[in-house]
């Protein structure tokens, strides 16, 4: 069974690994792994903003999740982000992901945060099946971000 725990700044390189995997898979902008271990060692720097969240198998990263924590007027205390959950496909559909979640879970409820909330793309159908299934409930609303000093 797949063993879950916070990332330290020794997983860094097996936490790229998988973050690249998973946004080749999507098509997402490909970053830079220069780009990306920068936010990752800023996260392991003594730094109380965000957490990983292993999966690993027999050594193996199979999964992770980032974790954001994040002030909020709406819940009038700081808030838990999923960013990113990702497992591999080989560990999919084997209650791993909502694993991943209760962890999450527990790590909000033993900080006293009210809320967990995660953005997901419309057409990610099967991660909102997910998401319901290990639930969350569908807020409506639009999600809006315009690039810095970029074309308008
Ligand atoms: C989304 C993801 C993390 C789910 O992980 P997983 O380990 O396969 O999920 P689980 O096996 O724990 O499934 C938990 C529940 O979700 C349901 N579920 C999982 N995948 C589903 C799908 N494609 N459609 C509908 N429901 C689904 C399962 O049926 C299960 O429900 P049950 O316990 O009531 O039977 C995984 O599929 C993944 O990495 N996807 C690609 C990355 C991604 O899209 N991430 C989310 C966007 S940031």
């Amino acid at each position: 069974m797949a063993e879950l725990r916070w990332a330290t700044a020794r997983d860094i390189d097996r936490v790229l690994e998988l973050v690249e995997a998973y946004h080749r898979q999507e098509g997402l902008r490909g970053h830079g792994r220069d780009r990306l271990r920068a936010v990752l060692e800023d996260l392991f720097d003594g730094n109380k903003r965000g957490r990983v969240l292993l999966a690993t198998e027999d050594a193996e990263v199979i999964g992770y999740a980032l974790v954001v924590r994040r002030p909020s007027f709406e819940w009038a205390s700081d808030v838990a982000v999923i960013d990113e959950i990702f497992v591999l496909g080989k560990g999919r559909e084997k209650g791993l992901g909502r694993r991943m979640i209760s962890f999450v879970e527990e790590y909000a409820a033993s900080e006293g945060l009210p809320a967990i909330t995660l953005e997901v793309s419309v057409q990610n159908v099967s991660a909102r099946g997910f998401y319901r299934a290990v639930g969350f409930t569908r807020m409506d609303r639009e999600i809006y971000a315009r690039t810095v000093n970029g074309p308008r």
